[in-house]
């Protein structure tokens, strides 16, 4: 009897081209399984937690690393561990709660118990045990590294992974002027979390994140609303011609890049002053202005978002003020995390004031791209019509330009941050070994 031919994995330097990229790189449940493997965590880096999520000693937080489940901890030292959230007994999660403080997990199906940093410590009736089980050969799987960039912390499983700050590239320079604008540094994670579902793959967002050619249309609404408000509001100038306008484009290596929205500001205050409306915004300025004189507006632009969208190769896109951590759940099935931020070193208003201007895109902003997710998601399942195209600026007499640094920028529009990224998708899916 004839069997199954043999399943024949899709070559796929064939489905990543110069100016396109095959509809099952979305679509193909292998090919999705290769990512969880291979992507997150196999041979990258991958965003786990803020370390002001995990404020003291013995703090804990349930993440995931690709279909991982995975538990961070700081241990009574206070050093970061990361340990797979999966009971070595029978591979129940252990700890389901997203955060808190412990000393230990209790499995709570056979209530086999584990140190934060791993160990197993206690086994139940432990008669039913031979003379030859060995505790030590129990203890949770480890995640192999753990780093932390400046507060972000980020986890490989490949033992010989680059340093984080090598993974990282020229994009350190970019979270330092992130981190930087809070006074000292002093960037805080504690605001919950506003989590978003779309029937998608978790690239789409990655497609979006870094393209500046979308904004005029799929946020048309939200464009007009700020234009009847007064003149160049915050975004607006995407709907101009942002080709012929200063914003930049920039790849930082490692599929990370940045758009750099401040080209179109002038100088302190211009951040606030283009704001669009928000609950409090007349009072607290009248507030801030009366008290703090001359440094009103270095405060005032505080309040407003960081105007760069800096994406970080595979999970990690920093938006405005904010923190969203993309969350593959299935192939067709996404999760994004928007974590607000808070500072310190800033009277009070300034971070109630902040915390409006980061619910005005999440709630605004991200169901026009989300719905575009899921129609992009529907319109891929035609098998007939195969390719994504990410050709735009290809080609394109004088959009590249490449800097002193040897960083490549374009204009705004120019989709080679996709290009860009999937030069790293396909390295980390198709070679062995490690970088
Ligand atoms: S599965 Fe955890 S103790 Fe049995
Ligand atoms: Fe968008």
């Amino acid at each position: 009897m004839a069997g199954r031919p043999a399943a024949v994995r899709p070559d796929l330097h064939a489905l990543v081209r110069d100016d396109r990229v095959h509809r099952t790189l979305y679509t193909d449940q292998e090919i999705f399984a290769e990512e969880m493997v291979k992507i997150f965590g196999g041979r990258s880096w991958v965003y786990l937690a803020h370390e002001s999520q995990l404020p003291e000693p013995n703090s804990f937080l349930s993440v995931r690393m690709g279909l991982r489940p995975v538990i961070v901890t700081r241990d009574r030292a206070g050093v970061l561990h990361a340990v797979f959230n999966r009971c070595s007994h029978r591979g129940a999660t252990l700890c389901r709660e997203q955060s808190g403080v412990a000393k230990s997990f209790q499995c709570p199906y056979h209530g086999w118990t584990f140190r934060n940093t791993g160990e197993l410590v206690g086994t139940p009736w432990p008669q039913g045990y031979g003379e030859d089980f060995d505790r030590t050969e129990f203890g949770l799987h480890k995640v192999s590294r753990v780093e932390s960039y400046r507060g972000f912390v980020f986890a490989t499983l490949n033992e010989s992974a680059p340093a984080l700050t090598d993974w990282l590239g020229p994009a350190t320079g970019w979270l330092d002027y992130w981190i930087d604008r809070a006074p000292g540094g002093e960037v805080l994670v504690r605001s919950g979390v506003h989590r978003m579902g779309y029937r998608g793959n978790w690239k789409l967002a990655y497609d979006n994140a870094g393209d500046g050619y979308h904004p005029a249309f799929s946020h048309r609404s939200l464009l007009e609303m700020a234009s009847r408000m007064g003149e160049s509001k915050d975004m607006a100038y995407f709907g101009r011609s942002p080709d012929e306008g200063p914003m930049r484009t920039y790849m930082l290596g490692n599929g990370h890049s940045v758009i750099d929205q401040r080209p179109n500001y002038d100088g302190p205050g211009s951040f606030w002053a283009n704001q669009r409306p928000q609950p409090g915004r007349e009072r607290v300025e009248e507030y801030i202005r009366a008290e703090y004189g001359a440094d009103a507006d270095r405060l005032l632009d505080l309040c407003v978002g960081s105007q760069i969208n800096l994406s970080i190769f595979p999970n990690l896109l920093i938006i405005g003020n904010q923190i969203q951590v993309v969350e593959p759940l299935a192939v067709d099935s996404t999760q994004l995390s928007w974590h607000a931020t808070s500072i310190g070193g800033v009277p009070p208003e300034i971070n109630t004031i902040r915390m409006r201007t980061q619910e005005d895109f999440p709630a605004f902003g991200e169901p026009d791209d989300q719905a575009n997710f899921e129609e992009v998601q529907r319109g891929l399942a035609a098998p007939e019509a195969e390719w994504v195209f990410a050709n735009r600026g290809l080609n394109v007499p004088g959009w590249q330009e490449v800097g002193p640094d040897g960083v490549v920028s374009s204009t705004a529009t120019d989709e080679l941050h996709m290009r860009h990224y999937y030069a790293t998708w396909l390295d980390l899916m198709t070679s062995g070994g490690a970088r």
